[in-house]
């Protein structure tokens, strides 16, 4: 399966002043850490980060791009710009991004593939709402984000992807899906990624949770076959509570 990465989604928290120190923090708490760790900052936090993450195992994402290289487009952030920094990750498709945000599977799609020409790596975000759990078509509504989100990929660059299924409903909420909910999901998604490369290709991809993954539920999650790692929300803001899901991550 894929390599195992934990990345902290710091959303908008923390402030430029803060980040050297907590980024060291996380450093140091993560040094036995045998999977990849992943800190995404606010792109103002970013030099910040990547400048505490010199010479350490730390890696630093960006929570967005853009997927035009440069121009006329206000407020905006390209790929150029993070890879002038020194990121190496970027968050893209987040549920929060695609509802108040107007982020659509085309725009991802879009992200996805400038992230990659540039050298960036992708967590590509996708999950279902409650009401569509409810319904009984989550796995259907996924198989469509994913396809839709590696629309045009090389099996070659899809290696790279990292996708993180969360479920909305346990995004924030300490709902988490249970592991077997978890697993069923990746496992699908897993089985899109095999459809539409090969059955190689899709075991190098890292299938990521994220909703409400904590210290406490962390290793029962990370235990199935099919989870690879974890995106942290809430949890990554402390740096012991991250710690510890990174080493349950084995
Ligand atoms: P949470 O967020 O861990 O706070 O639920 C996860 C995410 O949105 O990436």
């Amino acid at each position: 399966m894929g390599k195992y990465i934990i990345a902290g989604n710091w959303k908008m928290n923390k402030l430029p002043s803060e980040t050297y120190d907590f980024v060291k923090e996380v450093a140091s708490a993560t040094a036995d850490a045998s999977c990849e760790v992943v800190c995404c900052t606010p792109f103002v936090c970013l030099p910040e980060a990547v400048r505490a993450a010199e010479g350490t195992h730390v890696k630093i994402g960006a929570e967005n791009l853009h997927f035009e290289d440069k121009g006329a487009f206000t407020g905006e952030v390209s790929a150029d710009m993070l890879l002038d920094l020194g990121v190496s990750y970027v968050i893209i498709g987040h549920s929060e991004r695609r509802e108040y945000f107007a982020e659509t599977d085309e725009t991802v799609n879009l992200k996805i593939k400038k992230a990659l020409s540039k050298g960036l790596l992708p967590i590509v975000c996708c999950g279902e709402t409650l009401s569509q759990r409810e319904a009984g078509i989550t796995v259907d509504f996924i198989t469509i984000q994913i396809k839709k989100a590696f629309a045009g990929i090389s099996a070659a660059d899809a290696e790279k992807v990292t996708v993180a299924y969360e479920p909305i409903w346990a995004i924030g909420t300490g709902k988490t899906a249970t592991a077997e909910q978890a697993e069923e999901v990746c496992a699908a998604i897993r089985g899109v990624l095999t459809e539409l490369y090969s059955e190689e290709t899709a075991e190098k991809i890292t299938v990521q949770y994220g909703g409400s993954m904590n210290a406490s539920n962390a290793a029962e999650l990370l235990s199935k076959k099919n989870i690879d790692g974890g995106l942290i929300g809430g949890a990554s803001l402390k740096s012991a509570d991250f710690a510890a899901i990174c080493s349950a991550a084995k």
